[in-house]
């Protein structure tokens, strides 16, 4: 049996049929403001609250206060007395871009890593780690040996990856290939404003629903819809794409 690891977010995991793989790690790609750090605060905000699970949040984008910030404009507004106790383990950019290479950060997650208490892990974004690497070869082989200490270290994981949707203009890139999972947050824009959904496009070892759902983000994060009528990604005309 497939042991999972629940998000939490409302309908995403009954499309994902009951969580995210264990040890896993998934790729969350999508264009700016399609709510990819969101779903990481989130992803990690319920573990603490509501499954008892400790979380590592990793960010090359955002310093610790942005990111109290953020959760707190979705209504995590005890996150920073989490972060206090230790429950939630911030790493931000101020510190992950003092060091200028790989391995120094990794130094510093590993002692964390070590004592096997922290379970979920957000990486806020790929797309920035990835700027530590000079060639797309040595991406590669770091993503699959960070990927690999991850999963060694029992830590169910969610990076995020600054990626469109509208295949095939958008190439696919490898990260893809190299992680567990992959969920796409899209959005088109309307007349009062945005339409949002959530398309799981790979789950190894688990049957997904690959139909794209419609979602929205409100006061507490995103909530999926999985009941609404769904699209895929091979229909012609009602596709939201
Ligand atoms: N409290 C809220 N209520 C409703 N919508 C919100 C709220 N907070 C944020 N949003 C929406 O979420 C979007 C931002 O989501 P988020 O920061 O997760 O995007 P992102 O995919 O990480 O973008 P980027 O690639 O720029 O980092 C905002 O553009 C806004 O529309
Ligand atoms: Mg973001």
């Amino acid at each position: 049996m497939v042991e999972l690891t629940k998000t939490g977010v409302d309908g995403l995991d009954d499309i994902l049929n009951g969580g995210i793989v264990r040890n896993s790690t998934t790729l969350v790609s999508g264009n700016p403001g399609a709510g990819k750090s969101i779903l990481g605060l989130q992803y990690i905000y319920n573990g603490v609250k509501r499954f008892g699970e400790k979380g590592i949040y990793l960010s090359f984008e955002e310093n610790t206060e942005d990111i109290r910030q953020a959760a707190e404009s979705i209504g995590f507004d005890d996150w920073h007395h989490h972060v206090e106790e230790g429950d939630i383990r911030i790493y931000d950019k101020q510190v992950l871009l003092r060091e200028n290479d790989f391995s120094s950060s990794l130094e510093l997650l590993l002692d964390d890593l070590d004592d096997k208490r922290y379970e979920r892990l957000v990486l806020d974004s790929l797309t920035m780690f990835q700027l530590f690497f000079d060639n797309e070869r040595e991406q590669r082989t770091y993503l699959l040996k960070f990927t690999d200490i991850l999963s060694e270290n029992n830590l169910t994981t969610l990076m995020t990856n600054e990626q469109g949707t509208v295949f095939p203009e958008t190439d696919i890139g490898l990260e893809n290939f190299l992680t567990d999972g992959n969920i796409y947050l899209l959005q088109t824009p309307t007349d009062s404003g945005v339409n949002r959904y959530v398309w799981v496009a790979k789950m190894r070892k688990q049957n997904i629903d690959t139909d794209i759902f419609p979602m929205e983000i409100l006061e507490g994060g995103l909530t999926v819809h999985p009941n609404a009528s769904a699209f895929s990604m091979m229909s012609g005309d009602d596709s939201p794409l």
